[in-house]
């Protein structure tokens, strides 16, 4: 779908069962990680399983405007020559993350402690997403930063020459604003702290503990206290990138809603930080069973078999927004075909990802002929049980890559399947989507195939 510059209108039909084995790619927090920290080492970085989606691909280039040398070999694995802590060259131009937050946030952070000046931009999605939450904390260490209104990019951030060490609270859960925050303490000297109320997903801890850093977690009564110890030598190191729960999380929710359906996921990633959506589907009666859990490149992994199953609604806790943050989207689609109400707490955070994934996930269900009922941080979503879903809806998807993946899964169960209005925004994180799930059995097609 890339390199298309029209939208993409596809649709998802009412399909049979969903039979098979989904490999999913290589998980997207740890590919950024992982190139990010790889061109911040001295040496060489394996990395076997990268992403190849956008978002991760804008981060290599990314690396490389800041002097990293990265080979890719046909399979895909890269080998990154970094330059070291503190050695980014100042890039020749703009540096363009698409539409990725967590791209531009962590690259911010890593390079807020080196005295050079970059310009950041992104796609509209990214363009209209608030950057003061990361800008804040890196000002701490001495860095500066000149965006739009709101903090918006573009935005250039000119790193600070000597930086101090930060304790930083940060106001929002949220694993972007603390790697920001790990990676510019990386370039300081004496220990910078984050604390966070409820915990983030642990990949940046994780992979600057294989990388040699120093990083500590306590557990405090206002949360937990990470910290990194400054002026660290990282040294290169071999990444083994786990499947994405997260793009897992779409065939997974897809299988459980389509009638006789039996599929099973091997190695994906079982990080305990990222385990809400398996929580929330186990309560809500969902037929999962997890085997083989093992230990792959310092994240715990496991073998998924997922068959259809009736469901109920549930109440999802606040609590529980951290270790599912991106899976509400597919989640709602799923409590759309369970029997009686789903209540959605606490998912203000969700009007700032890559669109208002609330709003659109609320206009996309009534679109659909399913009610809802929203509020500033909350959705709770009225399920058709045995009526069933009627669809017949397009649903627009505003740049939103796990939008156009809920409805396509949510289609599939509908009585008059469900359209959306561009596929293309798929390839920002799970480029094979639409392959994957026709392998399965999912009827998904062209508006142009249909004409
Ligand atoms: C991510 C953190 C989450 C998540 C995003 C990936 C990461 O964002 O929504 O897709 O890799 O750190 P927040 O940290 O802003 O919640």
């Amino acid at each position: 779908m890339a390199g298309n510059d029209e939208p993409q209108e596809l649709i998802s039909f009412r399909s049979g069962p969903l039979r098979g084995t989904a490999s999913v790619p290589g998980d997207k927090s740890v590919s950024h990680r992982a190139l990010i920290l790889g061109a911040l080492s001295v040496g060489r970085t394996g990395i076997q399983g990268l992403l190849e989606s956008q978002d991760v691909l804008n981060t290599e280039r990314a690396m490389q405007a800041f002097g990293a040398r990265i080979v890719r070999d046909e399979d895909g694995h890269r080998v990154v020559h970094g330059v070291g802590t503190g050695a980014f060259a100042e890039p020749a131009d703009v540096i363009d993350c698409g539409n990725s937050g967590t791209g531009v946030r962590l690259i911010m952070g890593a390079a807020a402690t080196q005295p050079i000046a970059v310009t950041y931009t992104g796609d509209p999605s990214l363009r209209s997403r608030p950057m003061e939450r990361v800008t804040g904390p890196l000002r701490l260490f001495g860095a500066r930063a000149y965006g739009r209104s709101g903090g918006r990019l573009p935005l250039t951030l000119i790193g600070a020459r000597n930086p101090v060490p930060v304790s930083f609270e940060s106001p929002v859960p949220s694993a972007q604003v603390k790697s920001a925050v790990l990676l510019a303490g990386l370039n300081t000297p004496g220990i910078s702290r984050v604390l966070e109320p409820v915990p983030t997903r642990d990949h940046t801890e994780r992979l600057l503990r294989s990388f040699g850093a120093e990083v500590a977690t306590a557990n405090t009564n206002g949360g937990q206290v990470i910290s990194v110890t400054g002026h660290a030598e990282l040294t290169g190191c071999e990444v083994v990138v786990p499947r994405d729960p997260s793009s897992a999380a779409f065939p997974v929710c897809a299988a459980l809603v389509t009638e006789g359906s039996d599929v099973r996921i091997p190695g994906v990633s079982r990080n305990p930080t990222r385990n809400g959506l398996y929580v929330t589907l186990l309560e809500m009666g969902a037929c999962l069973e997890f085997s083989g859990e093992r230990e792959t490149g310092g994240e715990p992994v496991a073998d998924l078999r997922v068959r259809f199953s009736e469901l109920k609604g549930v109440d999802v806790p606040a609590e529980r927004a951290p270790s599912m943050i991106d899976e509400y989207p597919v989640l709602a689609a799923v409590a759309a075909c369970a029997d009686g109400r789903t209540t959605l707490r606490g998912i203000g955070e969700l009007r700032v990802k890559e669109c208002d994934r609330i709003d659109a996930t609320a206009r996309g269900l009534e679109a659909n002929g399913i009610s809802v009922d929203e509020t500033g941080d909350s959705l709770v979503i009225h399920g058709r049980g045995t009526a069933g879903v009627p669809g017949g809806g397009i649903v627009g998807t505003r740049l939103d890559h796990r939008i156009a993946m809920a409805f396509l899964c949510l289609g599939l169960a509908s009585r008059d399947g469900i359209a959306i209005d561009d596929g293309r925004v798929i390839d920002t994180s799970f480029p094979g989507f639409v392959p994957l799930m026709r392998g399965l059995g999912a009827r998904l097609e062209t508006s142009d195939a249909r004409a």
